[in-house]
């Protein structure tokens, strides 16, 4: 594969012959810096969960959700606050949980977001306190997306998931709200060993479905709070998926993306270059469709008590609290946060490797299985070079 080539290789007369096809090779470095792949002055989405509270309680959940809300949590004003802060960054808030219809003050939050031109996407849980009058006062209320989590093609598969019978019904119920009331939806898929020989089935599912599903976000398992209980796939099938993903994504009538496997851009890059595409051309795609984001770099959390993380996925390390600081101040300046975004930092194998900047492979999983969150990324088959690889930017 040409990419795996150092920029001085490539350069050398010698290398140049490996390659099939000389005019696939990529030009380094013009006119593209490490920067174009950092997102350092404010984030594309902030995730805030809201509340702990679920009356869910899956083997996979990351926020271990409890029936109770935390006493902790932000209060009404605090909410205010911190949405007026993330309306002079310009991202996204997407108000997650834990299930944000446990909170009573939901609906004035979100009609306080849009007072203010704050857009705001949701991700409530898939229990009966999501109802038609929930999802039409959504729409009243501008959401810009609703994400319905969906783990299998049947109640059979979904339910013995969630660990709860009956929400299987509750998410296609929602799906037809949803439509109703003309709310885009994302739809999240929780992929592990459980739910993988279900995939394909669920793909045809959705099919029928859009809209309003307009895109699907195959989440990939990361071993973190009751997640850890739960089994991972191995790299070489989360590969295959990779190549199912992108054989798909061709004719699917939404968009597909994976969540905690930035892999899937060096599979892209890979087989874009594969196929003849110039790699000036395979850049340009790159950039557009915001390779290089990840926790923390484009993405920022704040949990139910205020603390900020990278991510939700990433509890690690605690940048600071917006009780007390500002959340946009933390995301330009923390150095905990500008150290996770220098890809040249990592260590392993992606320390190594040439896609560093533009995958630099999931830093929650890396915490996650060693604690290390600049360690290399345990599910990518990949194998860079020996030597530390001239990153492709
Ligand atoms: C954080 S949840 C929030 C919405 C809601 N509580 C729910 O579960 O539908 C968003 C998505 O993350 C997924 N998720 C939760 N824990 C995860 C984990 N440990 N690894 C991968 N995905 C996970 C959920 O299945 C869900 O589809
Ligand atoms: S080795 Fe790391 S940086 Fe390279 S492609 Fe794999 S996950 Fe990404």
């Amino acid at each position: 594969m040409p990419v795996r080539q150092t920029a001085a290789a490539c350069r050398s007369r010698e290398t140049r012959t490996r390659f099939e096809d000389p005019a696939q090779m990529p030009e380094y470095s013009t006119g593209t810096t490490r920067e174009t792949y950092v997102y350092g002055r404010a984030p594309r989405n902030v995730y805030w969960e809201v509340t702990v509270a679920c009356d869910l309680a899956c083997r996979h959940c990351r926020a271990e959700a409890v029936a109770e809300r935390d006493p902790d949590e932000l209060s009404t004003e605090q909410g205010r606050s911190l949405i007026d802060d993330v309306k002079t960054m310009g991202s996204l808030l997407v108000i997650t949980g834990g299930d944000p219809m446990k909170r009573p003050d939901l609906f004035e939050l979100m009609a306080y977001a849009r007072s203010v031109g704050q857009p705001v996407a949701i991700t409530p849980s898939t229990t009966p306190t999501l109802t038609r009058e929930a999802v039409r006062k959504f729409a009243e209320l501008g959401v810009v997306t609703m994400g319905v989590s969906l783990d299998g093609p049947s109640a059979a598969v979904h339910d013995a998931f969630r660990g709860v019978e009956g929400t299987y019904a509750v998410s296609q119920r929602a799906l037809a709200w949803a439509r109703e009331a003309e709310i885009p939806v994302q739809v999240n898929t929780t992929v592990c060993r459980q739910t993988l020989p279900h995939v394909r089935e669920l793909m045809e599912l959705l099919r029928g479905q859009a809209p309003p599903v307009i895109r699907w976000s195959l989440f990939i398992l990361i071993p973190t709070g009751r997640g850890s209980m739960l089994e991972s796939l191995t790299a070489s099938e989360l590969e295959e998926l990779f190549s199912w993903v992108l054989a798909m994504s061709h004719d699917a009538p939404f968009h597909m993306s994976t969540v905690e496997a930035p892999h899937y851009r060096r599979y892209w890059i890979q087989s874009k270059l594969r196929t003849g595409m110039p790699w000036t051309a395979v850049r340009e795609a790159s950039k557009r469709m915001g390779f290089g984001m990840r926790d923390g770099n484009g993405v920022i959390f704040v949990a139910r008590n205020g603390d900020v993380f990278p991510a939700g996925f990433l509890p690690y390390p605690l940048l600071g609290n917006v009780k007390r600081d500002q959340l946009s101040v933390l995301y330009r300046t923390s150095p905990a946060l500008l150290g996770l975004r220098d890809m040249d930092l990592l260590t392993g194998k992606c320390g190594r490797c040439e896609f560093r900047w533009l995958c630099g492979g999931s830093r929650a999983r890396a915490y996650a299985t060693s604690g290390n969150v600049l360690g290399p990324e345990p599910m990518c088959v990949y194998q860079p070079g020996e030597a530390v690889q001239e990153p492709l930017l």
